[in-house]
């Protein structure tokens, strides 16, 4: 129906006739003369519809935002004076001979360029809507090359592109998960995979030897601005490798698509241990495009007469630390009391402050609440931080898991208050996770999965869990995860002695991973692996600042699609034969006050 796309005229079509099809972006009715600006995927196209064609004019007279044409004109230069140079199409304009309605359309629920103005609630009930504004539609397809990119980097490398089941048991991640009720056995429930991660080691098993698969995964757990309940990973498995090898590959395809899509190079990506990663920065997932660290003070502050700090400080499971920002002197009282609420987010109890305002002047040179209580070893303080006149120091007191939270949120949030960053992409590996984080209980949780292959012996590993590293590896963006994977445990003896570590029973050992242990006992090869999320790779790229936002459909923040009204009730008729029976209706209200579950088979 189209010659050509509205986005791609230019001065060399000058003479052309063409035949656009496309929206109505806008209509202007000019002294007699009527301007449409017809868009399509592509961009905008000025087509302007003079008197002189009668019917041309009448029909372009009638249309309204967003009816759907085709027209049929003279590529022609537009008069001087009126070119605009915003435009990739501002040199030239057609002049449109006829003009033919495909279909007409209601006002639409927002003009497009006042998307801004209207909730997010209203873009996502009218998606259809949304993604026809040009950011949207250069989101999606940013978003399609990024995946060919992929695909044409690891089916060169002699990856397979293999499928997983979606109805499947339990993959633990470490979310809730989706439950599917099974019609043919009553009372029984499938559960969405987590991730592919037990279907790709069977693969592995299986002998595919190299698997990859752009992959919907399911977790339902609390959603932030880069967690959807349905998201895609790149999903990566390969058999005889060592971790060495995953990373390669892995950073390997990293490279090429950010020099391919956004012409970014890297160089080679630096590797940090876990343990160095909470120490200067507080998180798992620093973003090094900050300068700030965050440095221990729990030696000296052991020494002060001030309980708030030196309680922590003679805690094992406690820490004291401190973050200088250069130039932070310059906060104001409210500025501080602002911060102080933000800490107070992850559990911090105050946040402790000293402006240096002239280090020569000593104790007269600061100001600070707690200056007098360390007045002696407030020297050895400041040099420790390397502190400068007019830099402010953030203290944190606490367990150590609050004032790495803490400290590590406030270094993020100062970084991006007061324009820190040294860099636009700072890439990094994540490297000697521990095997296991311990809960409030006292109880061990894998910290990857359960399958991640430990550094050490079984016996090793049964004698001290808590000090075990794993071969685990995260890829790490400007402070987000963006991938991770690890060498996993191929051998029966040793996924047994994690699974006993983790306190599950022999017998729910068999009953949720039966067929896992049973494929270790048929040669499983040495294999390892790793996953992206490919939603948050391009909110990274795109410089979108939600996941929400390159994702075609996707969920509110409670997990719902306004457009679809998803999830919906059901009739009678269908939970019946599913063999469901609803307790009684739990408000939402009272589902987050912890109701029991509503669903009783
Ligand atoms: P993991 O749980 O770390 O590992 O997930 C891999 C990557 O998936 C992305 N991701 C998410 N993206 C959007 N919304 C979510 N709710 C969400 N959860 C995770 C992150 C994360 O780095 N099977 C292992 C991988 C492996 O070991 O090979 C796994 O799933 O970017
Ligand atoms: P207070 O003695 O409670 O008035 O606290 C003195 C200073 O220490 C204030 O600036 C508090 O914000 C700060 N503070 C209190 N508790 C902590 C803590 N756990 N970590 C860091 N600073 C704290």
């Amino acid at each position: 129906m189209r010659s050509h796309y509205c986005g791609e005229l230019k001065e060399t079509h000058i003479g052309q006739e063409v035949t656009l099809c496309g929206w109505v972006h806008r209509r202007r009715d000019h002294g007699g003369v009527i301007f449409l600006d017809l868009r399509d995927r592509d961009g905008l196209t000025q087509v302007v519809v003079d008197p002189d064609t009668q019917e041309a004019f009448a029909t372009a007279d009638k249309c309204r935002s967003e009816y759907v044409l085709q027209i049929k004109g003279l590529v022609r230069a537009r008069p001087e004076g009126t070119t605009n140079a915003n435009l990739p199409t501002g040199m030239i304009e057609v002049l449109g001979k006829e003009v033919t309605v495909l279909n007409a359309s209601e006002t639409p629920p927002f003009p497009l360029d006042e998307h801004v103005k209207v909730g997010e609630d209203i873009r996502l009930k009218y998606r259809y809507v949304d993604l026809r504004r040009p950011e949207m539609l250069e989101k999606l397809r940013l978003r399609s090359r990024i995946t060919h990119s992929i695909r044409h980097y690891l089916e060169e490398k002699g990856f397979l592109d293999i499928e997983t089941p979606i109805l499947t048991r339990a993959t633990p991640e470490g979310a809730r998960d989706y439950l599917v009720p099974s019609r043919t056995h009553a009372g029984s429930f499938f559960a969405l995979p987590q991730s592919p991660q037990l279907f790709k080691q069977l693969l592995m098993v299986a002998g595919m030897d190299r698997y990859y698969q752009i992959a919907k995964c399911f977790r339902d757990e609390d959603l932030r601005a880069d967690r959807q309940p349905e998201f895609t990973q790149i999903d990566i498995e390969a058999s005889f490798v060592r971790d060495e090898d995953i990373m390669n590959l892995a950073e390997g395809m990293a490279k090429q698509l950010f020099k391919e899509v956004l012409n970014v190079e890297f160089d080679t990506l630096p590797r940090m241990p876990f343990a160095e990663a909470m120490s200067r920065y507080g998180s798992d997932k620093p973003d090094l495009r900050i300068p700030l660290e965050i440095v221990d003070m729990g030696d000296l502050m052991a020494q002060v007469d001030f309980k708030v700090f030196s309680g922590p400080a003679t805690d094992p499971k406690g820490r004291v630390a401190a973050l200088r920002v250069p130039g932070g002197a310059e906060l104001s009282r409210k500025q501080i009391d602002d911060y102080t609420k933000f800490v107070g987010i992850y559990g911090a109890k105050g946040l402790a402050w000293i402006k240096v305002n002239d280090r020569k002047a000593g104790l007269e040179g600061l100001q600070s609440p707690i200056v007098k209580f360390m007045e002696s070893v407030i020297d050895q303080v400041l040099d420790r931080v390397d502190a400068q006149d007019g830099d402010i120091i953030f203290f944190g007191a606490d367990k150590a898991k609050i004032v790495n939270e803490a400290l590590g949120a406030l270094r993020c949030k100062l970084g991006a208050d007061l324009n820190l960053y040294t860099a636009e992409w700072a890439p990094l590996w994540v490297v000697d996770f521990p095997m296991f984080e311990e809960n409030d209980d006292g109880s061990l949780s894998a910290l990857h999965h359960p399958f991640t292959s430990p550094k050490c012996s079984a016996e090793e590993l049964e004698a001290n869990p808590a000090a075990a590293l794993s071969v685990a590896y995260d890829l790490v963006l400007n402070g987000t995860e963006l991938g991770g994977g690890s060498i996993r445990i191929h051998d029966q003896a040793m996924q047994q002695a994690v699974f006993r570590v983790l306190g599950i029973s022999e017998e729910e050992q068999r009953e949720k991973f039966g067929f896992l242990l049973d494929a270790l006992k048929f040669g499983a090869p040495p294999h390892g692996g790793l996953a992206f999320g490919l939603d948050r790779l391009v909110m990274l790229m795109t410089g979108a600042q939600s996941i929400r936002e390159v994702i075609a459909f996707p969920k509110t923040q409670s997990a719902g699609c306004v457009m679809t009204a998803a999830p919906g009730e059901v009739s009678p008729e269908q939970l019946k034969e599913l063999n469901i029976r609803l307790r009684q209706k739990i408000s939402a209200e009272g589902l987050a006050e912890g109701a029991e579950g509503a669903a009783d088979a």
